[in-house]
């Protein structure tokens, strides 16, 4: 979705609530005749050309699941709420794995389908879509989702663990437990409503709706009402103690810690108060928190990683101590690549490098070691100087590289422009492209407009050109 408007949303619960709306009702009619003609397969991402689709524009994503821990089987129903960007006669979804559909249709009538690849699901629905037409895709499908292990990307996707299970998604996983757009320019809210035996609790983005039990099996419902990328959704399934709390701002903040993983004494109230307190703190530096709750989950799900997922991260236990410069960096992506998200994955370093910086703020803060001091470390430290930041390729998106040189350059960049106007690009950057896609052109640009200087030739070195920079 590009900017939730109003009309959309009643489009949205309409929809869902059985009413359906008349493909291209309400549209004028066309002054054209129609010229069908497929979606394109892939979104545009040179990293990962078949991820993503073209020809249409996710609103809402209605996922509804069950998942039986015996089996590890799921069964599940994915509902999408797009329109079509162009006439189309056929579209993709991504899709992965050995799951098998079992009935899909497009705006109630059952449409022809086939698998093609590692990823592509190609719907020709009964007839064609007009541009500018809002329409619903509905895919039953069911079976044992598989996990993705990518030898540069590592482990991501649905992640069965010894209580059940956690997806994690960044970059390619989604589409291993539900039909997705996965592209990171096609943000839509969502709702996840999800069935499991009664006994385990089920933690998922965003707002926690009613839980229902009956016959042994308990519903949870999450949604999340602002726009959010794929990469960014998430699901934890398990046995979890949940503490409830709100930050100084008064902003809920739900937390969770795998009951398997060995805690010590009131941990589930310091991780849960330490979230509270670095988001209140990162809402002063870089404004307004951008969802409607926050949190965090610590499981042991094996992944040698934490994950910015959107309200709340994911820590995996590996991650040790989840301390509190994890805290400020997993949260500080929620401005900085949560609520902004690169149009590509080349661009990761704004994710990363801010995340780091949050890291380094943090440790000023709280710690007393002066982020320049955390610079000058990871400068006379560093050992790979060789990529590019701004383009590391496929295989290096989550290098040293990107995350180390990323927060360098940022405070070379204050260095160069000094506190004040620094301190205004990290509050304004994400006020202004609050929930959009962004570059770093996009980047260079603002904080060029914002100090009226010219950049390039620092972010050339900076950003693009391989070698150490001199200070
Ligand atoms: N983006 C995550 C973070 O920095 C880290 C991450 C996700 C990662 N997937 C990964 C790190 C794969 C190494 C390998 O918060
Ligand atoms: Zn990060």
């Amino acid at each position: 979705m590009r900017g939730v408007t109003r009309s959309h949303l009643v489009i949205i619960s309409c929809a869902l609530s059985g009413l359906l709306v008349a493909t291209g009702q309400a549209e004028a009619a066309p002054a054209h005749p129609p010229r069908y003609s497929p979606g394109a397969p892939g979104a545009g991402d040179p990293y990962f050309p078949d991820m993503g689709n073209g020809g249409y524009d996710v609103g809402h994503y209605d996922i509804r699941l069950a998942y039986r821990p015996d089996t590890q089987a799921i069964d599940a129903t994915t509902t999408i709420l797009a329109t079509a960007t162009q006439d189309l006669s056929r579209f993709d979804l991504d899709f992965r794995g050995p799951l098998t559909i079992s009935k899909l249709t497009v705006d109630g009538l059952n449409a022809a389908y086939t698998r093609s690849g590692a990823q592509e699901l190609v719907i020709t629905p009964p007839h064609g879509l007009r541009k500018g037409s809002p329409f619903v895709v509905s895919v039953s499908y069911a079976g044992v989702p598989q996990k993705i292990d990518d030898p540069a990307l590592g482990v991501s996707g649905w992640v069965a663990t010894k209580d059940g299970a956690v997806a994690l998604n960044q970059p390619i996983g989604a589409a291993t437990y539900y039909p997705v757009n996965d592209t990171t320019d096609d943000k839509a809210t969502y709702t996840q409503t999800i069935t499991v035996p009664a006994g385990l609790t089920v933690l998922a983005n965003g707002e926690p709706g009613p839980t229902t039990t009956r016959d042994h099996r308990t519903t949870f419902r999450w949604s999340m009402n602002r726009p959010m990328a794929s990469e960014l959704s998430m699901l934890a399934i398990g046995r979890y103690d949940v503490t409830r709390g709100v930050t100084a701002g008064g902003l809920p903040n739900i937390t969770a810690i795998g009951q398997s993983i060995d805690t010590k004494p009131g941990q589930g109230k310091v991780f849960n108060q330490t979230t509270a307190q670095v988001v209140q703190w990162e809402s002063s530096v870089y404004g307004p928190y951008p969802f409607d709750s926050t949190g965090g989950i610590l499981a042991d799900v094996g992944v040698g990683y934490a994950l910015e997922t959107q309200s709340r991260p994911v820590y995996d236990q590996d991650t040790s101590d989840v301390d509190g410069d994890l805290l400020a960096h997993e949260l500080g992506h929620q401005w900085f690549g949560d609520s902004l998200t690169p149009v590509h994955w080349s661009d990761i370093w704004l994710n990363e490098g801010f995340a780091t910086y949050s890291e380094w703020l943090y440790q000023e803060k709280f710690t007393g070691v002066p982020v320049q001091q955390s610079f000058a470390k990871t400068y006379a430290e560093e050992k790979d100087w060789s990529g590019k930041v701004a383009d590391p390729g496929r295989d290096h998106i989550f290098d040293d590289l990107v995350y180390n040189r990323g927060a360098m350059t940022l405070q070379a960049l204050r260095l160069k422009i000094g506190d004040r106007a620094f301190f205004q690009v990290l509050t304004q950057w994400p006020t202004v492209n609050r929930y959009g896609n962004v570059s770093t052109r996009d980047f260079i640009r603002f904080v060029e407009r914002l100090t009226g200087r010219d950049l390039g030739s620092f972010f050339r070195t900076w950003l693009y050109q391989p070698g150490k920079p001199a200070l």
